[in-house]
């Protein structure tokens, strides 16, 4: 099957990427390799194969919550003894703004989550959680179904719901 995204590598031109959020379109340009490179965070991009011109990106790395922060209705299916709960962070994900409102963004979500379903299989995740940067990021992952963690500002969706997309 032919992947949507690949891992960022030097050729792709992550200078050129304007997503009208400067915090995530710095993160690009000048820590997303280092983070590769440290093993800190993946990063994977969608790209102009003719120009390597990056449309839009995407990080995930390993992550954990306190079980306290899940809502009690989900909660109940937890064995209490497990004070954090293994997540999979989907940390950052941008869309170049003369590729917005194209669907990308929704495709580029779509695929992150087939990653971690994937991972999922091989590596115990109750859920991916995303950090949203501002209330429009928060907007547009309360339209895909992620749940708010209340006091953190995060969201998530579990892991069970996210595998019935992919069945
Ligand atoms: C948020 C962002 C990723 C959306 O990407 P996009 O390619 O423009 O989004 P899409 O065209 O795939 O839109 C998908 C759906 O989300 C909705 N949507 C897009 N941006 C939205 C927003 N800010 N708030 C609420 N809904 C939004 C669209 O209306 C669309 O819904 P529809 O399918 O019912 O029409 C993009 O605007 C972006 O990169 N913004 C700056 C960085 C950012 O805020 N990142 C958020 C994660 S940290």
């Amino acid at each position: 099957m032919n992947e949507l995204t690949q891992t960022l590598k030097t050729i792709h031109r992550k200078k050129d990427f304007y997503s009208g959020n400067v915090q995530l379109d710095t993160y690009l340009q000048k820590q997303a390799n280092q983070d590769i490179k440290r093993k800190l965070s993946a990063c994977f991009v969608l790209i102009h194969e003719d120009t390597n011109t990056i449309k839009g990106f995407y990080t995930l790395a390993s992550n954990s919550v306190p079980q306290d922060w899940i809502p009690s209705k989900i909660k109940q299916k937890l064995p209490k003894a497990y004070s954090s709960i293994p997540t999979i962070l989907l940390g950052r994900l941008a869309v170049d703004i003369s590729f917005q409102k194209q669907g990308i963004g929704k495709l580029l979500l779509i695929d992150a989550l087939r990653r971690c379903h994937q991972i999922s299989k091989s590596l115990g995740s109750f859920a991916v959680v995303v950090d949203p940067i501002d209330n429009q990021a928060d907007q547009f992952y309360n339209k895909y179904g992620f749940i708010k963690l209340p006091d953190s500002g995060k969201r998530f969706l579990p892991m069970n719901t996210i595998n019935q997309l992919f069945q």
